[in-house]
């Protein structure tokens, strides 16, 4: 089974959780960002999992372009995708579906919100005033910490390896 990793990060927030699902993850798999990824490496995998940051309510345009790219490829994989960002009790599908094309949607076996962070500290001058005036309104409309949810990487991890085993017990 080769399962491939494909992220995309700006302050390196979503990165960080592809490392984390790399080391739950009972398979291992290859992990890339998705500047890296050219569609001859993705060709030799058969699960693709996608790292999706929200930006002002879409997929950051890097993995949107990247996906309509690649989305004749994409669609001939197991597919599998979690979404970081600020926001609560969001509906990842809705959000995913806005942001891909309904043909690579229709492969999705798994997907999941995992929570975000903002990172000041890895934010341009520019990039920290934008986020700080983002920040301070998501805390007006919600009281709640946003921060990396460990227990929904755990569940995204698990509806994973459920999957691979689906797969691989309609092998034998
Ligand atoms: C300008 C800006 C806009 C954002 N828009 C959203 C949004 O629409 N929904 C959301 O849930 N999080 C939003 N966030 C939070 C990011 O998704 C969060 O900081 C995430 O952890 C960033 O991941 P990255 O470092 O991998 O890019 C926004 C953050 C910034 C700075």
């Amino acid at each position: 089974m080769q399962v491939l990793l494909v992220y995309t990060t700006k302050t390196g927030v979503t990165r960080d959780i592809a490392h984390m699902i790399s080391r739950k993850l009972k398979t291992p798999l290859c992990l890339k960002c998705e500047k890296d990824t050219r569609a001859e490496d993705l060709e030799v995998f058969d699960h693709v999992i996608i790292g999706a940051p929200l930006y002002m309510g879409h997929v950051r345009k890097l993995m949107r372009n990247f996906v309509y790219k690649h989305r004749d490829l994409l669609k001939k994989k197991h597919l599998y995708m979690f979404v970081v960002g600020a926001d609560h009790d969001l509906d990842v599908e809705k959000y995913l579906r806005m942001s891909f094309p309904a043909s690579v949607m229709d492969h999705v076996s798994v997907m999941s919100h995992v929570g975000g962070e903002f990172r000041f500290e890895n934010a341009s001058p520019l990039g920290r005033y934008i986020m700080k005036t983002v920040s301070e309104e998501k805390m007006r409309k919600d009281k709640r910490e946003v921060k990396i949810k460990e227990e929904s990487i755990d569940a995204f991890v698990q509806g994973i390896e459920h999957h691979f085993k689906k797969e691989t017990d309609s092998q034998d």
